[in-house]
């Protein structure tokens, strides 16, 4: 029982942290990456010679970045951008 309402937990929150990683990172990180990109931001996760290659290495970038970005995130909140940027375009 006890792990069937954890499982329909887990299925309900997931879809609301990739939601909130989402626009964590679009107000924050958009618009430099859509800069140096030429404007479409994302490419930058999704092209051939990305340089993020591992979930260690994604959690090290999105802290570094988001020092440049000003963020201010608490650690939940940048474990969701990363748990976002993981799930929707490294698939790590
Ligand atoms: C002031 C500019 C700036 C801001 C703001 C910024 N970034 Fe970046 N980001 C960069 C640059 C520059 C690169 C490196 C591009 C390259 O290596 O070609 C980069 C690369 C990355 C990469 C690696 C892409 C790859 O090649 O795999 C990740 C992940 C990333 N940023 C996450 C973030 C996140 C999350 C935020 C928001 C908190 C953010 N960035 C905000 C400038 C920025």
């Amino acid at each position: 029982m006890k792990v069937v309402l954890l499982s329909c937990l887990f299925v309900l929150i997931s879809p609301l942290v990739l939601a909130q990683g989402q626009a964590l990172h679009d107000e924050s990180c958009l618009q430099c990456h859509a800069s140096i990109s030429g404007g479409d931001a994302n490419s930058l996760y999704t092209r051939t010679n990305h340089k993020v290659t591992t979930f260690p290495a994604l959690q090290k970038r999105v802290k570094g970045c988001a020092v440049a970005a000003d963020a201010n995130w608490s650690n939940e909140q940048r474990a969701m951008v990363v748990k976002y940027l993981s799930e929707t375009f490294y698939k790590f």
